[in-house]
């Protein structure tokens, strides 16, 4: 890892984030507790994800040139975001980052980094 990059460059980039997200996905959706939040063509949402990370770790900024504002707290209201979710969804981002092969500290910091986002997303306690 080279701290003076961004981790978007740190993992190489588009094509990374690529297989990230594409190893990502399927773990989302075999997990009992994300798996029904998800609809069913799961691509539209992979696309998007691919467009965010990319920008949230420092590379081009795809998803606001689309889509304006992130303002991802907000779009997830529509969704029980509990704690045990949260939770969950760093687990397949932790799984998906072993898959593709992210070195031990990359990952940690990628997790890290995710972990703000993913408890601040957090919107009840309840199912
Ligand atoms: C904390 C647990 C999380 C849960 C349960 C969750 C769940 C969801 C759900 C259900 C959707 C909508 C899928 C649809 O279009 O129907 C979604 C969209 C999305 N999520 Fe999450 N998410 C979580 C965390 C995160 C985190 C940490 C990030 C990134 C930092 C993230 C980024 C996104 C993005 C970029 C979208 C697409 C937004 C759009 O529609 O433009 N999510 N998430």
């Amino acid at each position: 890892m080279n701290p003076s990059l961004s981790i978007y460059d740190n993992l190489g980039g588009a094509e990374t984030i690529r297989r990230l997200v594409e190893a990502f996905y399927p773990k989302v959706q075999e997990n009992p507790l994300l798996g029904p939040l998800f609809p069913e063509d799961i691509y539209p949402v992979m696309e998007k994800q691919y467009m965010f990370l990319s920008q949230f770790f420092g590379g081009p900024s795809l998803y606001s040139d689309a889509y304006g504002h992130p303002m991802m707290r907000a779009r997830h209201l529509p969704f029980p975001v509990t704690p045990e979710r949260a939770d969950a969804w760093l687990g397949c981002m932790s799984a998906a980052l072993t898959e593709i092969g992210i070195e031990e500290q990359l990952r940690e910091l990628v997790l890290k980094r995710l972990s703000g986002p993913a408890f601040h997303f957090v919107n009840t306690t309840e199912e």
